[in-house]
């Protein structure tokens, strides 16, 4: 019998949107897509002659640059657009900014954005894929790929795996996304935060443990994920203080003699040194933090592919 390969949704909003099927689809796609970046030259013609617009409105180093690295290996045509260099800064709206960059028949729209549901927002309004890399509290699904692919190649599979999850919850896309991802493909997930970086049923919301301490969190994990503490997107002050804040959360080598000993270090990035984590965690052989950002590399030129060559379906009408 043959199986059918799961097509996408036209657009990555969130993984909520996305079966295990279909998160398999592209964590496949971006570990063969891997060897890519490896070659003398790196570069195939899988999107020659498309046109994708990479429009930031918050700032990103990661997300940005990996976007447009996997979209000129595939050989697309790329364009980008900051909210500060664009007509948005003379008062054009937000839909009329898309409307314009429709007319210009790109392929694909890359957005991040400091407000949540923006990317679903034009989604409903534009006819090509729309990729959320980011926006506002509400999820980061590429990142979450990227860190299900980093763990998947670590550990050999996902299901089964306990993760902890260390940091603002609250005010973290990356713990949403993951949280969402890492549970459907059948991972323990065990969150950990202050009780100010806590939203209520989280539990049951997303059928993950939450504790208080990083402690439990951290026993017999597999894998931690630190998360930034997220100054921008806090209305007032969660915590006394960033020494504070390292004393009792931040990964030393002490608390993370409480994981296994094979436990892999992750972070999403940027750092906060000293307050997340101690330097000497960052250089840690089990640190995969750089690993991430490779890895982020391959899951978008995965998900461009997929989502560009997409054939219609009739839901998309
Ligand atoms: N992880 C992440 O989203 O990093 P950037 O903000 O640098 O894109």
């Amino acid at each position: 019998m043959t199986e059918t390969v799961p097509c996408l949704p036209k657009d990555l909003l969130d993984l909520d949107d996305y079966s295990p099927g279909q998160l398999d689809l592209v964590l496949d796609l971006a570990e063969s897509f891997k060897e890519i970046s490896r070659r003398t030259i790196k570069k195939v013609p899988t999107l020659r002659g498309k046109l994708v617009v990479l429009f930031f409105h918050e700032n990103s180093t990661r997300t940005r640059l990996s976007f447009e690295v996997a979209a000129k290996r595939l050989s697309a045509d790329t364009i980008a657009l900051s909210a500060s260099g664009s007509s948005l800064a003379k008062g054009e709206s937000l839909l009329d900014t898309a409307r314009n960059i429709a007319a210009m028949a790109p392929d694909a729209l890359v957005i991040r954005h400091g407000a949540s549901g923006v990317p679903g927002f034009l989604a409903r309004r534009l006819d090509f894929p729309v990729l959320n890399a980011g926006d506002g509290a509400h999820a980061h699904p590429t990142q979450a790929l990227l860190d299900m692919l980093t763990l998947r190649e670590a550990k050999g599979g996902l299901k089964g795996l306990k993760v902890a999850v260390i940091g603002d919850i609250a005010h973290s896309r990356v713990a949403r996304s993951n949280m969402i991802g890492l549970t459907k493909m059948g991972a323990r997930v065990a969150v950990a935060g202050p009780p100010s970086m806590l939203v209520p049923d989280l539990a049951e919301t997303y059928g993950v443990e939450v504790f208080t301490r990083p402690e439990p969190a951290l026993e017999g994990a597999d894998a931690v994920i630190m998360l930034r503490i997220q100054l921008e997107r806090q209305s007032g002050t969660l915590f006394p203080g960033a020494r504070e804040y390292a004393r009792v959360y931040g990964l030393d080598h002490e608390r993370l003699k409480l994981a296994k000993p094979d436990v892999v270090i992750m972070h999403p990035g940027p750092v906060n040194q000293g307050v997340e984590m101690t330097p000497e965690i960052y250089e840690d052989p089990r640190s995969l933090i750089l690993p991430q950002v490779t890895n982020g590399v391959a899951v978008r030129m995965a998900l461009l592919h997929l989502l560009i060559e997409r054939p219609a379906t009739p839901a998309d009408s």
